[in-house]
């Protein structure tokens, strides 16, 4: 047992699976291991935010069996929330990273563990190097495209979510003799696209990694139409574009891009280039929910664990992270350096390679 110390918990970012594992995780070594007291932080960085900070007590009886198991987050999520660029109900943003660790003084915490993405990362990274507050960081995002980390928690379980629906789509492509067409999200990389693409037997995979040609895409289709299958299966990232290189996207509520819809365009193209009939399923924000794999439990548990007693032994400023079968951890602002992308001479392009898969070049 440690000094009694108080600690936050925050989930920034969008959601995904896993969250709640790893909300119980830090509760379990904080209060239960370390005798401390955690406080959750509600809706990322906006509970901070608030006057008083909009937050709720974490003790060990709210976690008595269900929330290990539950999708979304029990603190609420946001990611809309960058103190350093913080919108007022005006529209107009402002710098409000000193409230941020005002409010965080007036908690009487001493430490803060801060569970995002790449994005949220570079938030953390930033408050604690000029706020000098005491962060670590937890990577999750389904994109799993945080740097300095082979696994971000909610990536396995929207993996397997992707994969479900190629389970579901094949069986009524042979009964119609159609190509499906499954667009998955990725903003950045196409991590979410191969891996289901590879695990769900998909005859073509496109990534951003790799720039198509969607003459050879066609080839594709037909060769396997032609040779004897009479229905094909394709997963496209969000984020691949069109042909000659346009994103398809949608502005959000700020202007930002929101992808969604490059599967619609392929699905047209395809048809047109080889006069199958195709349909298209646009996955979406069902990758973001349901009940976690035990991949993403473990990795929750093992880094919720890691980031008390990095708080415990002093050694705020980093983020958690998996490599090579360990928990490791590295210092928060490599964490926010870039997208971590799918490596084009990896061994997943080289299995889907090996395969025959056409990845559209
Ligand atoms: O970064 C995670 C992610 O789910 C992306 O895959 C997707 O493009 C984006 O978030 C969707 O964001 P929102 O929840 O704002 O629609």
């Amino acid at each position: 047992m440690t000094e009694k110390r108080h600690i936050g918990v925050l989930t920034g970012g969008g959601d995904c699976s896993g969250l709640n594992a790893v909300i119980r995780a830090v509760v379990r070594r904080a209060v239960g291991h370390h005798g401390w007291r955690v406080t959750g932080i509600l809706d990322g960085t906006h509970g901070l935010l608030r006057d008083p900070p909009a937050v709720m007590d974490l003790t060990l009886d709210l976690f008595s069996g269900e929330v290990l198991r539950q999708g979304g987050t029990m603190l609420g999520a946001a990611n809309k929330g960058d103190p350093f660029d913080y919108p007022g109900p005006d529209g107009v943003r402002s710098d409000r990273s000193q409230d941020f660790i005002k409010g965080y003084r007036a908690l009487g915490l001493d430490g803060l563990v801060g569970v995002g993405g790449d994005g949220t990362m570079r938030i953390l990274s930033r408050l604690s190097e000029e706020g000098g507050i005491s962060v670590v960081g937890i990577p999750k995002t389904i994109d799993n495209d945080v740097p300095g980390t082979e696994y971000a928690v909610g990536f396995a379980t929207a993996v397997n979510t992707a994969v479900d629906a190629l389970d579901r789509l094949q069986p009524t492509a042979a009964s119609h003799h159609r190509v499906m067409i499954l667009e998955v999200m990725g903003r950045d990389a196409g991590h979410i696209a191969i891996n289901a693409g590879i695990a769900g037997g998909a005859d073509v995979i496109l990534i951003p990694e790799i720039p198509y040609d969607i003459e050879k895409v066609a080839t594709k289709i037909r060769d396997v139409l032609e040779g004897g299958r009479s229905h094909a299966l394709m997963v496209c990232s969000e984020a691949v574009g069109t042909a000659s290189g346009k994103a398809v996207w949608r502005p959000d509520e700020e202007g930002k891009v929101r992808y969604g819809g490059v599967g619609h365009y392929l699905g047209e193209e395809i048809h047109r280039l080889t006069g199958a009939e195709t349909r298209v399923t646009v996955l979406g924000h069902v990758q973001r929910g349901g009940i976690p794999t035990s991949r993403d439990r473990i990795v929750a548990s093992a880094y919720g664990v890691r980031a008390v007693d990095l708080l415990a032994e002093g050694n705020a400023g980093r983020m958690v992270g998996w490599r090579q079968h360990g928990v490791i951890d590295i210092p928060l602002r490599d964490g926010a350096s870039g997208a971590s992308v799918v490596d084009v001479n990896g061994a997943l392009v080289k299995t889907a390679r090996g395969l025959g898969i056409c990845l559209g070049n």
